[in-house]
């Protein structure tokens, strides 16, 4: 799967995209990044990026022009990649989106914005707008490592055990992952609850449960 991000800060990504399972998700050939410097595609000699908002207001807006070359460009290398442009207005990320992108595995192409945002003329290329939650961040660049994050370790043959990632919060939906422990058995007085020394599988699994909390959906 390609995943090309778009972005005026490309050298955020490597630290996090080439790092544990994204950078082993990349060793094995499941995925591959690239980054595309949306300054390339600047206008005039100062490669102009941004403009003011028609109408009046604060901040600097993404230009049209150098945000289509860019997606252009992307889709030249994958002309079936499905287009994302991250931004606190678009639907909100949950894990049966990543499932279902996960599942897709057609390439990602990426948009992040930055400043006050972009010219509205850009969603006309875009496939899926995605907000990562109900607040503001300063880019589009931690949001877009959040996706690509939650999707890459949902790839086959990313995460280690096969089931991992079907026994986890949110992999029905609306089950949080009820607590667990680790040697030693007693630290500081806190003792690992006695079932789960216990073998007693169904016991367990019924302790599990009950400790599994729900969701605010
Ligand atoms: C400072 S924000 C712009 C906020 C915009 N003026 C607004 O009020 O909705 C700049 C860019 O960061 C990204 N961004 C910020 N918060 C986000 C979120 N919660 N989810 C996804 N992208 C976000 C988007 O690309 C956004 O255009």
């Amino acid at each position: 799967m390609k995943i090309q991000v778009i972005t005026l800060f490309p050298k955020m990504f490597p630290a996090v995209l080439e790092t544990s399972m994204l950078l082993k998700a990349k060793d094995l050939g499941i995925v591959e990044y690239s980054y595309i410097d949306l300054r390339e595609f600047g206008q005039g000699p100062r490669k102009q990026v941004d403009d003011t908002p028609y109408g009046g207001g604060d901040g600097m807006l993404l230009k049209p022009e150098p945000l289509f070359a860019a997606v252009e460009r992307a889709k030249s290398n994958d002309k079936d990649a499905t287009v994302y442009l991250m931004t606190p207005v678009g639907e909100r990320l949950k894990q049966k989106t990543v499932r279902s992108i996960a599942k897709e595995k057609t390439g990602m192409i990426i948009i992040c914005a930055h400043y006050e945002g972009y010219d509205e003329r850009i969603t006309s290329l875009v496939d899926r707008q995605i907000s990562i939650g109900d607040y503001v961040l300063t880019g589009g660049e931690i949001p877009a490592m959040v996706l690509v994050d939650s999707v890459v370790r949902l790839l086959p043959g990313v995460l280690g055990g096969e089931t991992s990632a079907e026994i986890e919060s949110f992999s029905d939906d609306q089950t949080l992952e009820f607590p667990q422990y680790t040697r030693p058995e007693e630290f500081r007085d806190m003792k690992v609850p006695g079932v789960l020394l216990s073998g007693h599988h169904a016991e367990i699994e019924k302790w599990r449960d009950t400790h599994s909390k729900k969701a605010d959906n």
